[in-house]
C-alpha cells in the first residue's frame, strides 16, 4: 500500500478546497469514524509484525500532517470570512462632513442684542444689567412718572405683594445707574421688560428693550442724532437716515419719536414703511431735569440724552419675523425660519 500516495492526494485535494462544507466531507472522508485514515489503522492487525511499527508511524504521520492541514484551511475560512465582511462593508470616512448639519443658533433676540452691545461698546459705552423686578419708585417716580400720572396707565404691569412691580421698561435702571457712575457717564443696559397687554401680532406681555444714557457737559440732541444713526447703520449693515419728530415722554424734555428711513426700500416707499420712505423705531429724548436731580446730577450743570430702543422690534425687523409672540414661544421649527436681513 504506498501511504506516500494517499498523502499526497489528499493534500492536493485540500489544496484544492473551496468552502466549509468542502472541508468538512474532506475531514469526514479521511478523519472521520470511517475515515480513509482510520481505515488504515484498522488494518495495522494484518501489518507483518516487523513492519507495523513503520506503519504505524506512517499512519500516524498521515493522521497528523491531515488534522493540521484541515486547521490551517479553517483558519484560512475564518479569516476570509472577516476580510470578506470587510470588504463588503461600505467604508466610513469619519473625517467627512455630514450632508446633514443640524446647527443650533442664538435666539434672533440674542443676535441683535449682541450686535447693539458690540457697537456702544466699541463707541465708549458700559454695558450694565437691570432687574426684572423693581421698586416703584425706580420704575416710575424716579423718571419722573408720579402716582397718578396718566402715563402709567400705558404701563400697567404685574404687582407683586412687597410692592414691587415686573418692570415695564429698562428706563428703571436709569436712577439706579446715574446713581452708580455719577458723571459723566456713557452706558446702555438691555433688558426683559413686562406689561400687562392685550396681546396680539404686536404686543406682547414680556418684550426686550435697550435704553440707553449719554450724560455729560455740553450734550445735544446732535449727540443723540449721531450716535443713533451710527448704531442704526451699523446694526441695518447699511445706511440709515434717522428724523426726530415729537414725542412726549415723561422722562425726556424735549422728547422724540425716532424714525429711520426704511431699510426695506431705502426711503423710497414700500408695503413695509406703508409708502411713506419713514418706520418709527425709537423713542428718545432730552434728559429731565427732574430725572437727573433724582438720580444726583445737577441739571443746571449736566445735560443728557436717553432712548429706550425695542430690542423684540429690532429683531422683527433684521429678521423679517411678523409675529411677535414667535419671539417668546420657544418655536424653534418656526424661529430657525427667521431670516436674517
Ligand atoms: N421707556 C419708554 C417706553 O418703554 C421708552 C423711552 C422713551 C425710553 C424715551 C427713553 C426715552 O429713554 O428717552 O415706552
Amino acid at each position: 500500500m504506498d501511504l506516500k500516495k494517499i498523502l499526497e492526494e489528499a493534500i492536493l485535494k485540500i489544496e484544492n478546497i473551496k468552502t466549509t462544507e468542502e472541508l468538512a466531507s474532506f475531514y469526514q472522508e479521511y478523519l472521520g469514524k470511517t475515515g480513509k485514515v482510520t481505515d488504515l489503522m484498522k488494518l495495522m492487525k494484518d501489518i507483518p509484525n516487523e513492519e507495523k511499527k513503520a506503519f504505524g508511524m506512517e499512519v500516524n504521520n498521515i493522521k497528523t500532517t491531515l488534522h493540521a492541514e484541515v486547521e490551517k484551511k479553517n483558519k484560512y475560512f475564518e479569516e476570509k470570512k472577516i476580510l470578506d465582511k470587510i470588504d463588503n462593508t461600505k467604508l466610513v470616512d469619519l473625517t467627512i462632513p455630514s450632508s446633514k448639519k443640524i446647527k443650533g443658533s442664538l435666539h434672533p433676540i440674542t443676535i441683535v442684542q449682541n450686535k447693539v452691545i458690540d457697537i456702544f461698546l466699541s463707541m465708549g459705552f458700559t454695558v450694565e444689567d437691570g432687574n426684572e423686578i423693581e421698586t416703584e419708585y425706580n420704575n416710575f417716580e424716579a423718571v419722573n412718572v408720579p402716582k397718578n400720572h396718566p402715563a402709567r396707565d400705558m404701563q400697567d404691569t404685574f404687582y407683586l405683594d412687597n410692592g414691587q412691580v415686573l418692570k415695564t421698561h429698562t428706563s428703571a435702571a436709569q436712577n439706579r445707574i446715574m446713581k452708580k457712575y455719577g458723571t459723566p457717564l456713557k452706558a446702555i443696559f438691555p433688558g426683559r421688560c413686562f406689561r400687562n397687554e392685550e396681546l396680539d401680532a404686536s404686543h406682547e406681555n414680556t418684550f426686550f428693550q435697550i435704553e440707553g444714557m449719554m450724560i455729560d457737559k455740553n450734550v445735544s440732541i446732535s449727540n443723540l442724532i449721531y450716535f443713533m444713526k451710527e448704531m442704526l447703520t451699523n446694526v441695518f449693515g447699511k445706511e440709515i437716515n434717522v428724523r426726530l419728530r415729537p414725542g412726549f415722554f415723561p422722562f425726556v424734555e424735549p422728547g422724540f419719536e425716532l424714525d429711520i428711513s426704511c431699510p426695506y426700500c431705502g426711503g423710497k416707499g414700500c408695503r413695509v414703511c406703508k409708502q411713506g420712505g419713514w418706520i418709527e423705531l425709537c423713542p428718545c429724548g432730552m434728559i429731565h431735569p427732574n430725572v437727573l436731580k433724582m438720580g444726583g446730577i445737577d441739571p443746571d450743570e449736566y445735560q443728557g440724552f436717553a432712548f429706550g430702543l425695542g430690542f423684540s422690534r429690532l429683531a422683527m425687523m433684521n429678521f423679517d419675523i411678523t409675529e411677535i409672540r414667535l419671539l417668546n414661544s420657544g418655536n424653534i421649527k418656526a424661529l430657525s425660519q427667521a431670516k436674517i436681513k
